[in-house]
């Protein structure tokens, strides 16, 4: 028996890093997908194929003994073996076209698919139990995350987050494209987050207020999304890229993608943890090509995206 399953990955348009202090976010899901399928075997082991690399263990390892960034996957077979009376394995296999460790969500969705592709083997997870699941994998590479990733690409489209409330999903269709960059600077999440929690407690004062600044924008931002006015979202763009700077998460090669981006398109700004990783440029129909010409004959790698609505897809 084989099942498969596909989520999206995913952009942070407002609100990264306050969130993890307990400001709404912002996200959408767009449209690059991560495909697992997963099947039971014969040989009690646990295999994993990706484009990546592989990994092939056998079942019961403690989880601080795998140093691979596989390591989600291996979690999520072996705990679901754990469950099972059955002496058999799981061979995993991972497919994905969401750019790597540059803030797109890439592991959350490996995380979700992964879930669903292998508890599908055994019972019919509801998506919560799935986002669960995902969460919990996702906390062996990144012990800190808020789970908004996974959420995100748990259910698609766009959304509200904040660590209390958990999602409200945001019911309108906004008609905008997003140019994504890629500033081929490499990252850590969680030293950059890290790094913003030296800067909160070196500036209590000064964090504490840029936090009440982010809510009062996300909470417009809110209403513009409903309001499909584009022009004004990438003024709350410009501004919510001024409060990144302000925490240490941009460095000169970000400010200087970003200055391309804000002449031809309504704003840009760093999505995900920043310190490398990528930005996006809003745009509408009208301006989607000029954007992606000026990052074109700069050679930066890029894609256009638009919002995911489909989530967590099983098959
Ligand atoms: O994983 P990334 O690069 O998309 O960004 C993480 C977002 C943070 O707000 C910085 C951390 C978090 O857990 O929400």
């Amino acid at each position: 028996m084989k099942s498969k399953a596909s989520a999206p990955g995913k952009v942070i348009l407002f609100g990264e890093h306050f969130v993890v202090y307990g400001v709404k976010a912002i996200l959408c899901a767009i449209n690059k997908r991560v495909t697992v399928s997963a099947e039971k075997i014969k040989e009690e082991k646990i295999s994993i194929k990706s484009n990546i690399g592989d990994l092939l263990l056998e079942p019961n390892k403690p989880i601080s003994e795998i140093n691979s960034s596989l390591k989600p996957f291996y979690y999520l077979a072996n705990k679901i073996l754990q469950t099972q009376n059955q002496d058999i394995g799981i061979k995993i296999n991972v497919e994905s076209d969401i750019p790597m460790g540059v803030g797109l969500g890439s592991s959350s969705a490996c995380c979700v698919a992964g879930a669903a592709a292998i508890s599908k083997l055994f019972a019919e997870p509801s998506k919560e139990e799935i986002l669960e699941l995902a969460i919990e994998a996702e906390k062996t590479i990144f012990q800190n995350t808020s789970g908004a990733d996974c959420t995100v690409c748990t259910y698609g489209g766009i959304m509200e987050y904040d660590k209390k409330n958990g999602f409200t999903e945001i019911k309108s269709e906004p008609s905008f494209h997003l140019v994504i960059v890629n500033s081929n600077v490499e990252h850590s999440t969680e030293s950059v987050v890290a790094g913003v929690r030296r800067f909160k407690e070196e500036n209590e004062g000064e964090f504490s207020k840029l936090c009440n600044y982010e809510s009062k924008l996300v909470k417009d931002v809110s209403k513009l999304l409903k309001e499909n006015k584009i022009k004004e979202l990438g003024q709350k763009v410009i501004q919510n890229q001024e409060y990144l700077e302000t925490i240490g998460i941009s460095n000169e090669k970000l400010r200087e993608i970003i200055r391309i981006g804000d002449k031809v398109s309504f704003g840009a700004k760093i999505t995900g943890a920043g310190g490398g990783g990528c930005i996006f440029a809003l745009t509408d129909e009208l301006n989607l090509e000029h954007t992606i010409s000026q990052f074109k004959n700069r050679n930066y790698k890029y894609f256009a995206a638009k919002i995911d609505f489909k989530g967590l897809d099983t098959f």
